[in-house]
């Protein structure tokens, strides 16, 4: 864990983060590494995407390294054991001390899951269990997991505006939070967002996974490895929104940046473009868990050079700078 960096230390949807450096959903899906997690210096972490029935995932090969792109490309299909068994696996371990869980929730990757009204209730029926047993601080709905069965993704505003209406009537008593798609130009991404912000949502993870036509790789991948791009592919869109929807909205949304963070400088200029918080998790498989502490240890030197006292006070101190 290192020594305790108070200047990296925030109070963000009311909890204390040690840092600003967390966990992006997909590394540990069924929320069986959090005390590791905290141990290698993460601030906070995003587990899953869980989904209410377990889930055995695409066929396997789930993902491919592109190195020479500082890329993975991810076609796991939301494999999980399930809601039901997750949460109790949660209840069961000790809660770790200012270190925020976040459970990414996503729905079902299944042939049952795919009508509009069913997969919202699937949705649900994962939020209330999450609410009535405690285990969570923080809970994020995965509305553009790109890989999954049949059905629409809840990416279009008709779409949004029907599960967050379902989602208000839970009342949740922890803040919910919305993964946002990485494809969308700003006008489509800020539609969304407006959406977001007529309901009981408190922040925005910006963002998911890249669309294989939105960037040039190094060597085109064959069309017989399936599945999305993480890594250095979604590096300029995440700014991008990110820095839009600062400039936007100010304060209306705690924003948590992810998206090709592998240094300490990738994960200031998220903070200085807005966001409170900065997940990885493309970083971490090709540079090893040593990576946390040096970018933390690196974003001191940020804000000295900066003559920020805390992280708190750099955040969005660059967002008019974007076109
Ligand atoms: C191996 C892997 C699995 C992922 N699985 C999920 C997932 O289950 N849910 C989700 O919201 N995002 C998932 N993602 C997307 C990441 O959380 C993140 O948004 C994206 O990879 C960009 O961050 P990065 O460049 O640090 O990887 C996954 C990414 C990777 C690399």
């Amino acid at each position: 864990m290192g020594l305790p960096k108070p200047r990296l230390s925030q109070t963000v949807f009311g909890l204390q983060f040690a840092n600003p450096i967390g966990l992006s959903a997909g590394l540990d899906k069924n929320f069986e590494l959090a005390p590791l997690m905290r141990s290698v210096g993460f601030g906070f972490m995003e587990g899953g995407s869980i989904t209410f029935e377990p889930c055995a995932g695409n066929p396997k090969p789930w993902f491919h390294r592109l190195p020479a792109d500082g890329s993975l490309v991810v076609n796991a299909g939301l494999a999980n054991q399930g809601a039901e068994r997750i949460v109790a696996r949660l209840q069961a371990q000790t809660v770790l001390p200012n270190f925020p869980l976040n459970i990414s929730v996503a729905k079902t990757n299944s042939a049952q899951a795919c009508s509009t009204d069913a997969a919202i209730a699937d949705y649900l029926g994962s939020l209330k269990l999450i609410q009535k047993s405690g285990v969570a601080q923080l809970v994020t709905l995965n509305i553009s997991c790109p890989n999954t069965f049949g059905g629409q993704p809840f990416t279009t505003p008709e779409r949004l505006e029907a599960l967050l209406s379902a989602t208000d009537t839970l009342n949740l008593t922890i803040p919910l939070i919305v993964k946002m798609p990485n494809h969308l130009d700003w006008p489509e991404f800020c539609q969304l967002a407006e959406v977001a912000a007529n309901h009981q949502v408190a922040g925005l993870t910006i963002a998911n996974l890249a669309y294989r036509d939105q960037v040039k790789l190094s060597q085109p991948i064959p069309i017989t490895i399936p599945g999305k791009l993480s890594g250095r592919p979604t590096l300029a869109r995440s700014n991008q929104l990110i820095g839009h929807t600062k400039r936007h909205f100010g304060d209306r949304f705690v924003i948590i940046g992810v998206g090709g963070v592998f240094s300490a400088e990738d994960a200031y200029t998220k903070i200085t473009l807005g966001a409170n918080l900065v997940e990885l998790i493309t970083g971490l498989i090709f540079q090893g868990p040593q990576l946390i502490g040096q970018i933390n240890a690196d974003l001191i030197k940020f804000l000295d050079c900066d003559g920020y006292e805390n992280i708190s006070d750099a955040v969005g101190s660059n967002s008019l700078m974007l076109n």
